[in-house]
């Protein structure tokens, strides 16, 4: 499909949708929301984004929307309450399950791991003892719970990223090499999933560790002394979630989180069903991904391409991903877990120490090029007004989930909010000038490379930024609930 008729098609599409949204906004609110969608919309029309916006401001969600496409086959518009593979989001509900499992009294989060696991669901010979590698000497250095839900394990990572990020220097004589999920292509099958499925759906959080040998490789640092995001952590947990409790992960979420929630749009991986490659099912699960890719072209204008739609919706998530990453929802349940979290943890079991240790930073140990710290399955940024804000980005092929959420200290129901999921996943080339190229839209025409809308952070991370950023400098979201 040319770019071109999409464009007018979209224009059209947004005329008429301008009318309609006019009604659900509420008055106060209608020059932000008129400004935030020719934000969005300009975005939309240049092919840099598809996707979903919420914006909560003191409690109430004040704007929601949908923009491009879910499916450009079918000519289907996305809409706001789409649901979407919502990728490393999920390690939020898995460090939650733990929580829950520690409150219950079946586990504490500052016990070693060791004492919870089965050796033997690992194909492990004695008790799981990791070694530092490179400290071999010193014995097996035991992580507790807290140290996986908060990245600081040490537990090697099982794809091709070197804590969070790709690393292309890694060589066969490196000492880490046989350890990668790559290494096991030919079982597993290419990234994309174009022959995945290897255990057809049946997997269990042990089958996934046991496939992957990591509970057999040496630690990469001392539990504890480092930060390294490692999806093997959150498999981990999961496992522990599944061993004592005796249920799937699936099922333990239904019941101990979705339900008492009531995330009716928020599903574990439900097994292809409502999958099909082009298909749209809203309210079940979910619409096509694409990869993309940006180039300046000569003009200066970034060109843009969708690469690949993602056929990845056919294999299995929670083999895959599982409690790190195997969730689906819409950006009005994302909302709401995270106000129910803050405002109404007795819901889900939890009390006020619990919300307290898991919102906690780990400054210790800084994430690279961020402000914010890792807390326990969510990230952190401690504000200048003394207040903070929770966000995450889960990032899966051809999919980008984004949730910043500035917490009112004075009254967390009040709180603000602003929501991005989209269908697109951009692959950024990392040089400074390739390819991070934003459309500049509140002056329409031009086009500008903002540095600031191009960091380090390959995969798109980016442009989440870049959007959520400008929404609540629109909508006034300043973090700042200090009643002085
Ligand atoms: C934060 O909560 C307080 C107490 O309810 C409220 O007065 C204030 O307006 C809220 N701040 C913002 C920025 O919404
Ligand atoms: C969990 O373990 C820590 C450290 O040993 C201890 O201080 C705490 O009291 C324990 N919590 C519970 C609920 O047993
Ligand atoms: C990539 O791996 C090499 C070799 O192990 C290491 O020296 C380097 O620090 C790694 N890079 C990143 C960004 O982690
Ligand atoms: C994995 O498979 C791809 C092709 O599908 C190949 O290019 C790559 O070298 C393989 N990686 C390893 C570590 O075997
Ligand atoms: C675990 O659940 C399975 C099936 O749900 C059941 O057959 C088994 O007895 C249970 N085991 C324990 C230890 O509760
Ligand atoms: C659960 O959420 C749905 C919307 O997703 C709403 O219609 C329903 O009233 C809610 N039920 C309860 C018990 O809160
Ligand atoms: C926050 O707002 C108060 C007034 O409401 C102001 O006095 C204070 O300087 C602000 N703080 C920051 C960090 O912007
Ligand atoms: C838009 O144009 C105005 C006036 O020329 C300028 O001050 C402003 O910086 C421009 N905004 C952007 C985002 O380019
Ligand atoms: C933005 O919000 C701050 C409080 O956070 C308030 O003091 C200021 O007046 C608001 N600005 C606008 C333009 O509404």
């Amino acid at each position: 499909m040319g770019n071109h008729a999409g464009v007018v098609r979209l224009m059209v599409a947004y005329a008429l949708l301008e009318i309609a949204l006019t009604a659900s906004v509420p008055a106060n609110y209608a020059k932000e929301a008129n400004a935030a969608l020719q934000f969005m919309t300009g975005l939309a029309e240049s092919r840099l984004i598809g996707g979903a916006v919420a914006v909560q401001k003191a409690g109430q969600l004040v704007w929601s929307k949908g923009f491009g496409y879910a499916s450009e086959e079918l000519d289907v518009p996305l809409e706001d309450d789409h649901i979407y593979p919502i990728g490393s989001n999920t390690k939020f509900y898995t460090a939650v399950a733990i929580y829950q499992l520690h409150e219950k009294g079946l586990l504490n989060v500052s016990d070693a791991v060791n004492g919870y696991i089965d050796p033997a669901d690992f194909g492990l010979d004695g008790p799981w003892c990791p070694k530092v590698h490179g400290q071999e000497e010193l014995g097996c250095q035991e992580p507790t719970f807290k140290q996986l839900l908060q990245m600081s394990s040490g537990i090697l990572p099982s794809d091709n990223m070197a804590c969070g990020y790709p690393n292309t220097s890694w060589t066969p004589s490196d000492w880490l090499w046989p350890y990668r999920m790559n290494a096991l292509n030919t079982t597993y099958g290419d990234a994309s999933g174009a022959t995945g499925n290897w255990l057809d759906g049946t997997a269990s959080a042990a089958d996934l560790l046991r496939f992957q040998e990591l509970m057999k490789a040496p630690l990469l640092f001392a539990p504890g002394s480092q930060y390294c995001y490692c999806n093997t952590n959150f498999n981990l947990a999961g496992y522990v979630v599944e061993r004592l409790t005796n249920m799937t992960f699936t099922n333990y979420l239904n019941e101990f989180i979705l339900k008492p929630a009531n995330l009716t749009n928020t599903y574990y991986w439900i097994g292809g069903q409502g999958m099909e490659p082009l298909g749209i099912r809203k309210h079940v699960v979910s619409i096509p991904g694409y990869t993309t890719t940006f180039k300046q072209g000569a003009s200066g204008a970034p060109a843009f391409t969708v690469v690949n739609r993602i056929p990845w919706l056919e294999m299995d998530l929670s083999a895959f991903a599982g409690a790190a990453g195997a969730m689906f929802s819409d950006t009005f349940d994302l909302l709401k877990w995270y106000n129910l979290f803050m405002t109404q943890p007795e819901v889900i079991g939890l009390s006020k120490e619990s919300i307290a240790a898991l919102t906690q930073p780990l400054e210790r140990i800084p994430i690279p090029g961020l402000s914010a710290f890792f807390a326990q399955g969510v990230v952190v940024e401690p504000l200048s007004s003394k207040g903070k804000k929770l966000l995450y980005t889960g990032g899966i092929w051809g999919f980008l989930a984004h949730i910043e959420y500035w917490v009112n200290s004075s009254d967390p129901s009040k709180s603000d909010a602003v929501i991005f999921f989209s269908n697109l996943n951009p692959i950024i080339p990392a040089d400074s000038n390739g390819a991070c190229a934003v459309q500049s839209l509140q002056n329409s025409s031009t086009i500008s490379l903002e540095a600031s809308a191009c960091t380090d952070s390959p995969g798109g991370a980016d442009m989440t930024n870049y959007v959520t950023t400008h929404l609540a400098q629109i909508f006034n979201i300043t973090g700042n609930y200090s009643s002085s």
